[in-house]
């Protein structure tokens, strides 16, 4: 990837936190453009988000996701990075594929540990609190063809206390993606070592 000019889409599911802040980080960047946000739940704040703020949504459900067609789309979007942002759904092999190295995802534990189908929001911070981890944090790491399997590029740490509860780890990790998933953009996207 060269520094100019880089086209990023978004894929999310949910709230659309994440997606938000991204996008902000990069608001006034003249060389990255956020072109578009994927979303699987007609439901999800994300969308009314990213509509507010005129920034092209797309809808899809789960059937239109695994058909070629929709690599095509994808395709012609032409973009330099896929960001997964609190995105749900396994990325199908032919878009892993396609996009070698240029699909990255965050998730909310230090991967390998609590990956996985159904580790996913809170379901992960409580069973890192049942299990009395002294350590939790992110990750993110690109995807490949398993899920939250794909090497990791960064992880960051914080120490759990005694007192804490699902939601309290939940919205410290949290707080951490906000402050780093921009920056770890910004450094895959001029090819910065990390
Ligand atoms: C984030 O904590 C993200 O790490 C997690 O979902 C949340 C989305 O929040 N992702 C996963 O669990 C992926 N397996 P947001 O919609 O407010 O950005």
């Amino acid at each position: 990837m060269n520094n100019t000019n880089k086209k990023v889409i978004i894929f999310a599911s949910g709230s659309g936190s994440n997606a938000l802040k991204i996008f902000e980080y990069f608001n006034n960047n003249q060389n990255v453009i956020i072109d578009s946000i994927y979303c699987n739940n007609p439901r999800a704040n994300v969308i009314n988000i990213f509509q507010k703020l005129n920034i092209k949504t797309v809808l899809f459900n789960k059937k239109e996701f695994y058909e070629s067609t929709f690599l095509e789309t994808i395709r012609n979007t032409n973009p330099d990075l896929i960001v997964l942002a609190g995105f749900l759904l396994k990325i199908p092999e032919k878009i892993v594929s396609a996009f070698e190295n240029r699909i990255i995802n965050i998730h909310p534990s230090l991967l390998p540990k609590y990956g996985g189908k159904g580790m996913y929001g809170l379901n992960i911070h409580k069973e890192v609190i049942l299990n009395k981890e002294k350590l939790s944090g992110f990750t993110i790491h690109y995807v490949n063809q398993e899920y939250d399997k794909g090497a990791v590029i960064f992880q960051k740490k914080i120490k759990i206390n005694e007192k804490e509860t699902p939601e309290s780890l939940s919205s410290k990790v949290l707080k951490l993606e906000h402050e780093n998933y921009p920056l770890i953009i910004e450094k895959i996207l001029n090819n910065e070592g990390l």
